[in-house]
């Protein structure tokens, strides 16, 4: 099955979920070869909920020994975290290695749903984040994401508010249906809670320091409490906070150099959405969650 996403990208549907085109077989390379292991630490997220933050969160926190010895060193200073952590559809099948790096452990991001994670990802002892968002302000964040900050150049083909608002109700986004997305990975998580930790982007905005020492505490890393005496999951948090991230990056990334680099880091907030949508929206999509979670009672949101 094939759909044009709201800005023409061509998608693909496979075994239930969208996909974009141009990332599929990468995709699909990677479920197949990937092979992960035990001390890998996996990031998983729909598109534009908050993808970049939990990067540069776990990025710190794992290398907390290292980048805070000398904090002028520190990456995030210089680089986009996309840099540090890259994407599993980056894997090459003939170059089996080149997401190697020599310390463990390996980081990684990856937009799949749940059952589409490579097996060894699935049946190794590695670690998986998954971060959820309101899907009001995720719709409202990717529309954005594709008309405001995309180049000029390629604003022909792209859908209206309405329109785009419909296809996301249907479920028709990259790496959608949300709902069964965000039911994967928290039924994975019910499942399996040392396995798969599920995170909230608006738990996340309104108690960042909690959520710093959870993602600690889960990764087998725990602050010590010396670590904690001299502030550094305060530090953390703030060097990972939306206006640093957004101050020092500046080195850029692109993808396929669509977007612009600010592109990563527009507003930040929980409820932007009611900016952008009528009440009619909303009321729409809250009951198509009521719908879609009706057997998931922890899967709520602050909206
Ligand atoms: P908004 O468009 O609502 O501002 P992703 O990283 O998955 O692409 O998600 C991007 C969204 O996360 C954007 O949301 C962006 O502003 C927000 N974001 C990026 N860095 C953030 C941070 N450090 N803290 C909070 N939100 C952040």
């Amino acid at each position: 099955e094939q759909q044009t996403n709201w800005d023409g990208s061509p998608m693909v549907k496979y075994q239930g979920f969208w996909y974009l085109k141009i990332f599929f077989r990468q995709e699909l390379a990677s479920y197949k070869h990937f092979k992960a292991k035990d001390s890998d630490v996996i990031l998983s997220t729909l598109p534009k909920a908050g993808t970049t933050w939990l990067k540069a969160l776990a990025f710190s926190i794992v290398n907390r020994g290292t980048i805070y010895r000398d904090i002028d060193q520190n990456p995030l200073l210089t680089c986009n975290p996309h840099k540090l952590v890259p994407f599993l559809v980056a894997f090459k099948e003939n170059k089996p290695n080149q997401l190697d790096k020599p310390n463990d452990p390996r980081i990684f991001a990856t937009h799949v749903p749940f059952k589409a994670l490579a097996y060894s990802i699935r049946e190794s002892a590695c670690k998986i984040i998954y971060v959820c968002r309101n899907p009001l302000d995720l719709f409202v964040s990717a529309r954005l994401f594709l008309t405001e900050n995309k180049l000029e150049k390629d604003h022909a083909g792209l859908l209206g508010l309405d329109e785009s608002f419909d296809m996301a109700c249907e479920g028709t986004h990259p790496y959608g249906p949300f709902w069964d997305h965000m039911t994967g990975y928290w039924n994975a998580h019910l499942e399996n809670p040392r396995k798969v930790l599920f995170l909230k982007y608006e738990d996340m905005k309104e108690d960042i320091v909690f959520n710093v020492k959870k993602i600690a505490d889960f990764l087998g890393c725990p602050f010590s409490s010396e670590e904690e005496e001299r502030g550094m999951v305060e530090e953390i948090s703030k060097m990972c906070s939306f206006q640093s991230l957004k101050n020092v990056d500046k080195n850029g990334y692109s993808i396929k150099g669509l977007f612009k680099n600010s592109t990563f880091f527009r507003k930040g907030e929980v409820g932007d959405w009611s900016n952008y949508l009528t009440p009619a929206m909303a009321e729409r999509m809250k009951k198509l969650m009521e719908i879609k979670f009706q057997g998931s009672p922890g899967l709520t949101f602050k909206i």
